[in-house]
């Protein structure tokens, strides 16, 4: 049975675009800021509650994985509700232009892309070196084009993140994949790509993506197992539902992808951030106060409401909206453990993490998901947290008071978890490289701003 999308999303909406819109008329997006602004800093004044309205971005984590979904086709995929202005969209923009991609980012977050024809192949060192998520090209290029050429991402600040998965998985559909001076060379088989069962033998979402776009269009059957769960790739299965795949089992550990000969152009808007909307709910915890989330949900983020509940935050769904509160209560302890979805994001690990510094007793944070995703420790302890490592574990035992410092994070979560920090801190945070938190935030000044935290932007 086919998984409806009214099944399954209540926000995310898609259906098969009239092709007379085209990407010609749509203005790409002004930078924002022509200096060179990566080495900027935030400057954060603590000691304010927060109140006021958020409006959550759509995910970044979905975003991506559409315009990737754009070299499926050669007709004009349309997604509304985009972070466009995001560094990663950007960087992603770039890469896709490369290929042969017409890309166009509107301010009102409708973003119009269009493959007309593949130009290159390769998705050269320079661009996937600035942004992991390059690698999902692979999949849809190989489908489409028959041969790809993508470097290999290297290591990140959060682990050695290696995409043996991805090739593993592409070879089984019969790819002919070399490493060669970096990159990863990869061409598909007379005929294309041959569906398969393909069984992870870990839980990879980034994976899980690429097989899913590159078996949309493969002979027969694929089907994957141990697939990943997260909200953002049900909402791409929508978006390549609406496209003409047939996909089912989206949102199970086991997705059966039919290939077809050719896929269409769609509309679709893209899924509410739940990370974006899990920080913000960190933040008020932390800071307390009382915040209307807009445009979001709460069924995606269980894992995260029910500690959050544990902690002394209150949290009430209204409808789109969320809303967070905590008064004067004090944050109890609590112990969490990041998970593949359905369990607690990895995402929102410092930010929670952050969160428990303030808390009376203690709280355990056990990382199972990434190797070294605890480079916030050290930061935090640096504003006069109390946190012990041992291992995947960090035991957090609360303070009174933290102190504004000067911080530095090279991860995008771990940033934006320095940030929270700031906003209960005594005096001034100032959190370098911003560059890192326009990654994966938009507008993350102004939305702080608008509920009463004293943020603003200096240069670096
Ligand atoms: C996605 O990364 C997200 N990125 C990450 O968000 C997120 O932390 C992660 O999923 C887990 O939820 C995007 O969606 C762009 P994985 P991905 O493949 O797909 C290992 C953020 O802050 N692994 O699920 O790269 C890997 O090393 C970012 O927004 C292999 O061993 O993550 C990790 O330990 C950071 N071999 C685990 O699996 C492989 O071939 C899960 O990684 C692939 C992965």
């Amino acid at each position: 049975m086919r998984i409806a999308p009214e099944n399954i999303w209540g926000n995310a909406v898609s259906h098969s675009l009239n092709y007379k819109e085209t990407p010609d008329n749509v203005v790409t997006l002004p930078q924002t800021d022509s200096r060179p602004s990566g080495m900027d800093k935030l400057k954060i004044t603590g000691g304010h509650r927060l109140k006021g309205d958020i409006r959550i971005s759509g995910a970044k984590n979905a975003a991506l994985k559409h315009m990737c979904a754009a070299l499926l086709t050669d007709q004009p995929l349309q997604l509304g509700n985009m972070p466009a202005t995001l560094g990663d969209v950007k960087t992603l923009s770039q890469l896709l232009e490369h290929i042969g991609v017409t890309v166009g980012l509107r301010e009102d977050g409708v973003a119009v892309l269009q493959a007309k024809n593949i130009m290159s192949h390769v998705a050269p060192y320079d661009l996937v070196r600035k942004m992991r998520a390059s690698v999902i090209v692979l999949g849809p290029l190989l489908a489409r084009h028959g041969v790809a050429e993508v470097s290999l991402p290297g290591g990140c600040a959060i682990g050695t993140r290696p995409v043996d998965l991805h090739i593993m998985a592409l070879k089984a559909m019969g790819a002919d994949i070399d490493i060669e001076a970096g990159y990863i060379k990869a061409k598909a088989p007379k005929g294309g790509l041959k569906g398969a069962e393909i069984i992870f033998p870990k839980v990879s979402v980034g994976a899980t993506e690429n097989l899913m776009m590159a078996a949309t269009l493969a002979k027969g059957e694929t089907v994957l197992k141990n697939a990943a769960r997260e909200p953002e790739i049900v909402d791409q299965g929508m978006a390549l539902i609406a496209m003409g795949a047939k996909i089912e089992g989206l949102g199970t550990p086991e997705i059966r992808i039919q290939g077809v000969s050719a896929l269409q152009g769609a509309t679709h808007d893209v899924v509410p951030d739940r990370i974006e909307t899990g920080t913000y709910m960190c933040a008020v915890g932390l800071a307390g106060g009382e915040v209307r989330l807009r445009h979001t949900r709460t069924d995606f983020l269980s894992a995260l409401i029910a500690p959050l509940q544990l902690a002394g935050v209150e949290i009430t769904s209204e409808g789109d909206d969320v809303l967070v509160r905590r008064q004067d209560s004090h944050l109890k302890g609590v112990d969490i453990m990041t998970e593949p979805y359905p369990g607690f994001a990895t995402d929102l690990q410092a930010q929670f993490m952050a969160m428990l510094t303030m808390c009376q007793g203690a709280g355990m944070v056990t990382e199972t998901v990434f190797e070294n995703r605890f480079m916030h420790v050290p930061e935090l302890c640096r504003m006069g947290a109390d946190i012990t490592v041992h291992g995947h574990s960090a035991l957090v035992r609360g303070v009174s008071h933290l102190k504004g410092a000067e911080v530095m994070a090279t991860d995008l979560r771990a940033s934006v978890a320095l940030v929270l920090a700031g906003l209960v801190a005594d005096g001034e945070t100032y959190v370098n490289r911003i560059y890192h938190l326009e990654r994966g935030y938009e507008n993350i000044v102004s939305k702080l701003g608008a509920v009463g935290a004293q943020v603003e932007r200096c240069a670096g």
